[in-house]
């Protein structure tokens, strides 16, 4: 960026750069907040033939170490998605809130059958503060429907309840940061059904890094830290069948097993 560009040219410089949304009307300055961690400079002492945990040993690594335990702590007290859900709201531990305009919680009924799962919230969704209302929202409304669900029903909520900037593909960090919120959400919601939407979500919550080409389509299970096992189905993201409609097919098939599962108790 140099001082003269003009207006156009810096609108674009920002696009260019994953800004393409304004937070308010005053600038301010987000990368002077500081990270609350100690740097840790040492190596493993453990001999090489032995299975060590590495510490991390980067001040961001080692907080967002920091971060994860906090999350975790944080999340097991939460005995309701009311008290979650302030909880994630005043979380400190990830940057994400930091250039995010609202935190997007999960949404819906709180005993719902079935619970969704996407990636990030996009523009549309930062602006409301509730999961898929944009696009992929509507998209995904009408793929309920076809099996006779009413999103209302439903608990939809993301991996991550804050937009990255730019919809950017969010860091393994920031995703091991929120994944105890979504965890607790899981089992405080105590669904009959997971429907994970997108390969991102699905390699998160499944710790995996299987394509969702591969992954979608068969039941799997999760285990939450309760012990309770719950049959997911991982299928195509809606944001992707809007740009691949080919694949609308087996989304279409998913969303059946989806039915049959929900019908078999
Ligand atoms: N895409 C997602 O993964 N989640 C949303 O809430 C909206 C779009």
């Amino acid at each position: 960026m140099t001082e003269n560009m003009d207006t156009k040219q810096l609108l674009e410089w920002y696009i260019t750069a994953g800004v393409d949304v304004t937070c308010g009307e005053k600038p301010w300055e987000t990368l002077s907040v500081s990270v609350p961690a100690k740097v840790v400079s040492s190596a493993p002492t453990a001999s090489s033939s032995q299975e060590v945990s590495r510490p991390a040993t980067t001040e961001l690594a080692q907080a967002t170490v920091a971060a994860c335990q906090n999350a975790r702590q944080l999340s097991t007290k939460a005995d309701t998605l009311e008290a979650l859900k302030s909880l994630v709201e005043n979380f400190d531990g990830c940057a994400l809130r930091l250039t995010a305009n609202k935190t997007v919680f999960g949404y819906g009924k709180p005993t719902a059958d079935l619970l969704l799962i996407g990636e990030a919230p996009g523009a549309d969704e930062d602006r409301s503060g509730i999961p898929f209302v944009g696009r992929s929202g509507h998209l995904l409304d009408k793929m309920l429907s076809a099996i006779g669900v009413n999103r209302d029903d439903c608990f939809v909520t993301n991996v991550l309840p804050w937009r990255p900037p730019g919809n950017r593909t969010p860091t393994d960090g920031e995703v091991a940061v929120c994944l105890p919120f979504l965890k607790r959400q899981i089992e405080l919601v105590s669904p009959k059904v997971i429907l994970i939407l997108g390969g991102s979500a699905a390699n998160a919550l499944l710790d995996n890094e299987e394509p969702i080409s591969r992954l979608r389509g068969k039941w799997l299970e999760y285990k939450t830290s309760e012990g309770a096992m719950v049959p997911v189905l991982a299928s195509f993201h809606p944001a992707y069948l809007l740009r691949n409609s080919g694949q609308k097919a087996k989304a279409w098939a998913d969303m059946i097993r989806v039915k049959q599962k929900l019908c078999e108790n």
